[in-house]
């Protein structure tokens, strides 16, 4: 069915910088993160690479292919958001050819329905990036710590410490906004470079782990709800303390089940004769409610 409402816009992003509002940007990977990213009210979702960390257990960002990130967005989109959604390219998709490039771009816009796609990288990502503007594929940057450089980084480090790395991001940061990109992720870089860098840039600026002075903030939605174990990066605040929370949830659910607390009646069928609760079930005519939230709309009423 069509939706009603208006195409999710990127115009957003302008408008934001333009008004001084922060900019409130959050990862999803699959129906529940989009419809709790949206109802939470941020103004657009990041399908990130990170999904091959936080969704599939890799170690990296490396493996994670443009088909994983197709499957993750279509989920995404089911969820009928409202608001932009932007997928990373993945490793790879942009290092052969601007032909391949295009490629990954068309795929992420055509069979997923994202508004736009971010590359990792600054002055080298030149004919990728005009290649993807001219297929109408919109672009976002991002600089700092590239998780896809990890091999060349030798590691997860803070990026943009001496004079020549900070001169290197402030240049690579004028490049991108020259070449038409509509926003920047500047990720583990010291706050005063990314204050610099947002001041200068007609661009804004969408931090993680580089302070306060940006026009806006990412954060991967695993960390914030904090549903991995393990300490989270510095930069990470914790809003919630979800995977304990769902730990428990199951714990109390294996507690009922073994005590023969759960089903309860209420959670039961009537009907089918021979006396036994559930005979029947749902195929007997009764309704078995509500299954899951599929359609919902971006504020979580169910779709009619
Ligand atoms: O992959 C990702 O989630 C990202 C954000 C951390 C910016 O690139």
């Amino acid at each position: 069915m069509q939706d009603p409402r208006p195409a999710p816009s990127l115009d957003v992003f302008a408008r934001r910088k333009r008004e001084g509002q922060p900019l409130v940007v959050v990862t999803a990977y699959d129906l529940s993160s989009a419809l709790i990213g949206a109802a939470g009210g941020a103004d657009a979702l990041l399908v990130g690479d990170s999904l091959g960390m936080v969704m599939l257990g890799h170690e990296s960002t490396l493996p994670v292919t443009i088909d994983d990130m197709v499957h993750h967005c279509r989920a995404v989109q089911r969820a009928r958001p409202g608001i932009p959604v932007i997928a990373d390219l993945p490793y790879g998709t942009f290092h052969v050819s601007p032909a391949e490039t295009v490629r990954a771009g068309l795929r992420l816009v055509q069979e997923a329905g994202v508004q736009a796609v971010k590359i990792e990288g600054g002055r080298q990502r030149d004919e990728m990036i005009a290649a993807l503007l001219a297929a109408e594929i919109p672009v976002m940057g991002h600089l700092g710590l590239t998780p896809q450089s990890v091999n060349r980084l030798g590691g997860y480090r803070v990026q943009g410490r001496d004079a020549d790395a900070e001169a290197r991001l402030l240049e690579d940061a004028a490049f991108l906004a020259q070449a038409g990109c509509f926003g920047l992720v500047l990720e583990c870089v010291p706050a005063t470079l990314a204050a610099r860098v947002t001041a200068v840039s007609p661009i804004p600026t969408i931090g993680i782990g580089a302070g306060p002075g940006c026009d806006g903030q990412v954060l991967v939605f695993h960390d914030l709800l904090g549903l991995l174990p393990g300490q989270p990066p510095k930069f990470v605040r914790r809003y919630a303390e979800l995977g304990r929370l769902a730990t428990e949830a199951v714990a109390a659910y294996a507690a009922d089940v073994r005590q023969r607390q759960f089903p309860a009646a209420e959670h039961s069928y009537g009907g089918g004769g021979a006396g036994a609760p559930g005979a029947g079930g749902p195929t007997g005519g009764e309704s078995t409610g509500p299954a899951y939230p599929g359609g919902c709309s971006a504020g979580g009423e169910p779709a009619a």
